[in-house]
């Protein structure tokens, strides 16, 4: 085989991780991430291996190994596109906030910059692989704006969506369940296929890796995505039936899990999905089933994200209805921040919209997470309170340390699972807040028995 470069377009929380496993299993391909973003660019290249601009258990010591023996950090991307036999096109698709399919449609504009980037600058043939989430039929109008370059170059368009879960990403790529490869059924698309095939090939076990038509490709990350997204909302559900009940959805979960044919995994009730996928691959789900004018189908997914905001909505209002009906001036104190542990990432965390709730209803809060940093915390409320009137207070800070951030807190909301939360010195957390002390737990992570002795007064999701 003979790819002997490979460039991948974007440094993100996809582009990043991946190229730095594919750069440890193949250390005679050179890997070299392009990113426009020259602060991002800059911390992948720290000496300090903690100021990585992502973090995930694993990376830094991955790219501690492999940072510039044949793994590069550059924003050349011109330089990188032309040199490079490979390239993976990992930036962002978000949601579209403006003209048509406005919140709902993945906004391609930084898709087709890349597209027309290699068009202009490529000349020698290449395999182009899209790695982030897009939209079915995407790779058509990749193809359409490569071929039509005039300048005798062959193009290669694959479909070789990731799977990764945040948080756990290194585990998730270096023995991922499957890789799946979409590409043309042409002689050039069947080898194109086997090149990239072969690279996984180099720690993925062959029957692990998956080829099919770039269609098919495309729409199975949707769909993955979207039964995830429906297990989490389809238990959230149940939760809230437990809490009218007694029943207890912990228990109803272990119950059913229990059958092999529903198995354990994703039936944690939460405080509500988060996370830059879930809701934007639905969203795009529902537009496509709309656009094909399937409107059943595209009603039937819109569910999964209906059930996921009431599961946001209702916890602010639990916190509200619960302090006596108001929250106005009280502190309450947020554990976590990020969607999910073990990573830094905001991107449509419940945390968010829990805070723009009660901040609207005049609460102060103070945060802790161990991993995001205060200005990112302002800027993912910014977006959301952009809409609010004077009446919304901005009172929030991010503090360094949880025994700070609780202090003198009438209530405390979890809303990330993070493993260090359940060591604390909950006692001494207890003595120092407001009474009586409450606790919406909406990650179920801590110890109800333990906080109820203490003197608590504990909520968790769905009992
Ligand atoms: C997801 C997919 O899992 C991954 O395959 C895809 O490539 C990208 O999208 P990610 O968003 O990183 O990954 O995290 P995931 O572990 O799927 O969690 C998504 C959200 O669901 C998080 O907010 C998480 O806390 C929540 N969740 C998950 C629950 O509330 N309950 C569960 O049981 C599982
Ligand atoms: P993901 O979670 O999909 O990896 P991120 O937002 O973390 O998404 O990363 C995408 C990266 O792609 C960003 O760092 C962004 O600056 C980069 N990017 C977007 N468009 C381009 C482009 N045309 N050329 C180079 N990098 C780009």
């Amino acid at each position: 085989m003979n790819i002997k470069k490979i460039c991948c377009i974007g440094a993100g929380y996809v582009g990043g991780p991946t190229m730095a496993v594919i750069a440890q299993k193949c250390p005679s391909i050179q890997v070299t991430v392009v990113d426009l973003n020259e602060a991002r660019i800059a911390a992948w290249n720290d000496t300090d291996l903690n100021k990585l601009p992502i973090y995930e258990p694993g990376l830094a010591e991955i790219v501690g190994e492999v940072r510039n023996r044949n793994l590069f950090f550059s924003t050349e991307v011109e330089k990188a596109i032309e040199e490079a036999d490979m390239i993976f096109i990992s930036v962002n698709t978000p949601t579209k906030t403006y003209g048509l399919g406005k919140g709902m449609a993945a906004d391609l504009k930084y898709i087709e910059l890349c597209a027309r980037t290699i068009a202009r600058v490529a000349k020698t043939d290449k395999i182009v692989i899209e790695k982030s989430t897009l939209p079915v039929r995407t790779a058509a109008a990749i193809k359409s704006i490569l071929d039509h370059t005039g300048n005798g170059v062959q193009f290669q368009i694959l479909s070789n969506p990731e799977f990764l879960a945040e948080g756990t990403a290194v585990k998730d790529l270096l023995a991922p369940d499957r890789v799946l490869i979409g590409g043309d059924d042409s002689i050039e698309g069947q080898i194109a296929i086997a090149e990239l095939a072969f690279i996984y090939s180099n720690w993925v076990p062959q029957e692990r890796i998956l080829t099919t038509n770039v269609w098919s490709s495309e729409l199975s990350k949707l769909t993955a995505n979207a039964f995830l997204a429906q297990r989490v909302s389809s238990i959230n559900a149940m939760s809230e039936l437990c809490e009218k009940t007694g029943a207890d959805v912990n228990e109803v979960a272990s119950a059913i899990g229990m059958d092999s044919r529903i198995g354990h995994k994703f039936l944690k009730a939460s405080v509500g999905f988060g996370g830059s996928c879930f809701q934007k691959d639905i969203m795009n789900l529902v537009y496509i089933a709309q656009s094909y004018g399937l409107q059943e189908v595209a009603d039937y997914w819109e569910q999964v994200i209906i059930m996921n905001d009431h599961q946001k909505r209702r916890f602010g209002r639990n916190i509200v209805k619960t302090l006596y009906n108001t929250v106005a001036d009280k502190k309450i104190a947020f554990l976590g921040w990020a969607f999910k542990k073990d990573t830094n990432d905001t991107r449509e965390s419940a945390a968010i919209y829990v805070a723009a709730d009660l901040l609207c209803e005049q609460a102060n809060i103070a945060v802790f997470d161990p991993k995001v940093t205060e200005m990112q915390m302002k800027s993912d409320l910014d977006l959301v309170l952009a809409g609010c009137d004077e009446t919304c207070s901005r009172d929030v800070s991010m503090q360094e340390d949880a025994y700070n951030t609780c202090k003198d807190a009438h209530a405390i909301a979890v809303l990330t699972e993070w493993d260090e939360f359940k060591t604390y010195d909950w006692q001494r957390i207890y003595d120092n807040m407001m009474k009586p002390a409450f606790i919406f737990d909406g990650r179920n992570v801590l110890d109800r028995k333990e906080l109820e002795t203490i003197g608590f007064i504990y909520k968790g999701i769905g009992s």
